[in-house]
């Protein structure tokens, strides 16, 4: 049985008196939710967040992590640096840094490789455009994603990471993908996967994002192939983060 798992992305968002106080009232809320709890906070808060989350249940992780593990990279992150301020998650993927900063399929999986390698979970977004989904692309373009990470890491790889299918054209936008759309892209990644591997595909978290908040989560993680949620915009404000991750049943 899969558990589910709530997270929120902070993307740039934030300085560190919001930082406290944002993380002190999730955990004041938190309560005896049934989902697992992360929130993905902008690096440089990190230490900030580890020591407010030390020894509690909400998860913490990072928005991106390098290709490599150390050497002559300017501006990035590794995995073991992660790993020495508390970091369990990472998002790898997401579709800003995709679209808006290049990164394509290889550097993505080089990325997943590092967070498994590093004993980090990788959040790995995939998802299509309005374009892509208008011309019929989008369960071509998922699996293209996807492949390029098992070429890279192995399917097996699978049980140390969770998929957030992100509609980029739900992403930030207020339009949520409907449940049905949602639940069938998810239903066709764990297809996929079960193709190469049926059990790790039973195991495998596979969470939404794009445009959740309380009023369409509960319909949205009811669906039998959705997990739980990546929260954007909702995640910021601490009222709405909990609603959702209590909306989990
Ligand atoms: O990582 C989170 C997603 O980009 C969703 O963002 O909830 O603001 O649409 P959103």
């Amino acid at each position: 049985m899969r558990r589910p798992l709530v997270v929120g992305n902070w993307k740039m968002n934030g300085r560190s008196a919001s930082v406290a106080r944002l993380l002190n009232d999730i955990l004041a809320g938190i309560g005896d939710c049934k989902a697992e709890v992360g929130v993905c906070v902008p690096f440089v808060y990190i230490p900030q967040a580890s020591e407010i989350l030390k020894g509690t249940k909400v998860m913490l992780g990072a928005q991106n992590v390098a290709d490599h593990n150390s050497g002559a990279f300017t501006g990035e992150i590794s995995a073991g640096m992660l790993r020495e301020f508390g970091c369990e998650l990472v998002i790898v993927g997401h579709s800003e840094r995709r679209l808006l900063y290049g990164e394509s399929n290889e550097l993505v999986a080089s990325r997943y490789e590092q967070a498994i390698q590093g004993h980090l979970k990788p959040i790995l977004c995939v998802g299509e455009t309005l374009e892509q989904r208008e011309q019929g692309r989008t369960l071509a373009v998922i699996g293209a994603q996807i492949d390029t990470v098992f070429e890279f890491a192995g399917v097996q790889s699978l049980e140390h990471a969770v998929i957030a299918y992100e509609p980029v054209w739900a992403v930030g936008t207020g339009r949520s993908a409907t449940t049905g759309q949602a639940q069938e892209v998810h239903y066709h990644i764990r297809s996929l996967i079960a193709r190469w591997n049926p059990e790790v595909a039973q195991a495998v978290q596979i969470i939404y994002g794009g445009s959740v908040k309380p009023e369409n989560s509960a319909e949205l993680f009811a669906m039998p192939d959705i997990d739980g949620g990546l929260i954007g915009g909702a995640s910021l404000d601490a009222r709405a983060f909990l609603s959702i991750c209590h909306s989990v049943s």
